[in-house]
């Protein structure tokens, strides 16, 4: 089956619920019926925005997909701060993001939280997003390879070939995450299929339906290279998403 590409746009701490419902709707009118067609296009806005979000994209039946961009993998109780997977389920948010780099290096998240938080998305009948990608010195070491096959296999340990086939796995190396610094698209094509290979030695031909993004400095420039890779299925797309023009012309790569 055809993989169909997802573009997401992670807001990050960026955007008020006013500044928010202003971008989507922003968004919405640069996009025509045939761009969702051809490509899933998610936003992933602050917690603090969801529900206004989601408000909007269902008063107008918008083809945008909601996300969010980190949860907590316990059902509820006593976590100061922490969002829970039932309460963006019951946003209609279709997507989690989960061990972003950012969490990972700021926040101390290990692959075991992820992993935790993968399955509890999955519980909550969303998809998680989970992000993998190595830093300048372990790519300077010559570790990437080892790195990166390390977070796949911990990230994702314990869940089923169906749910390796519906999950979004987006490769974000660390330097080239905001710093203008895009990764050479066949470096990018050599770790995403790498990654496809590690998860088809463990989960067999589920790998050839999971969506494996790219992320790190993309933008309308260098997004049409980065598609035409053959295991590359669509971006995460951080400061490029915040300007409504700016992400519809990477949503529109083709153009
Ligand atoms: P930039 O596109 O700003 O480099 O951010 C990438 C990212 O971290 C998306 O999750």
């Amino acid at each position: 089956m055809a993989r169909k590409d997802l573009i997401v746009g992670n807001w990050k701490m960026n955007s008020n619920h006013l500044e928010a419902i202003q971008m989507v709707q922003k968004l919405h009118y640069r996009l025509d019926p045939d761009d969702y067609d051809r490509v899933d296009v998610g936003v992933a806005p602050p917690f603090t925005s969801l529900r206004s979000v989601q408000t909007v994209i269902e008063a107008d039946h918008m083809r945008i997909q909601l996300a969010a961009q980190n949860t907590h993998f316990e059902e509820k109780g006593a976590y100061t701060g922490e969002v829970a997977p039932s309460m963006l389920a019951k946003l209609s948010v279709d997507y989690v993001i989960v061990g972003h780099s950012e969490r990972r290096q700021i926040f101390d998240e290990t692959d075991d939280w992820v992993n935790r938080k993968a399955k509890a998305v999955f519980a909550h009948e969303m998809t998680p997003i989970v992000c993998v990608g190595e830093s300048l010195e372990e790519r300077e070491e010559g570790i990437a390879f080892d790195r990166v096959g390390s977070q796949v296999q911990l990230s994702l340990a314990g869940l089923s070939a169906e749910q390796i086939g519906a999950i979004v796995v987006a490769y974000e190396p660390i330097w080239a995450i905001g710093t203008g610094r895009t990764a050479d698209p066949a470096d990018a094509q050599e770790m995403i299929g790498f990654i496809r290979d590690r998860l088809r030695d463990q989960w067999g031909e589920a790998a050839d339906e999971t969506r494996i993004l790219y992320g790190g400095s993309v933008n309308p420039g260098n997004i049409g290279a980065i598609m035409a890779k053959k295991d590359i299925d669509g971006g995460l797309v951080g400061g490029a998403s915040l300007d409504p023009d700016t992400f519809a012309a990477v949503v529109r790569y083709w153009i």
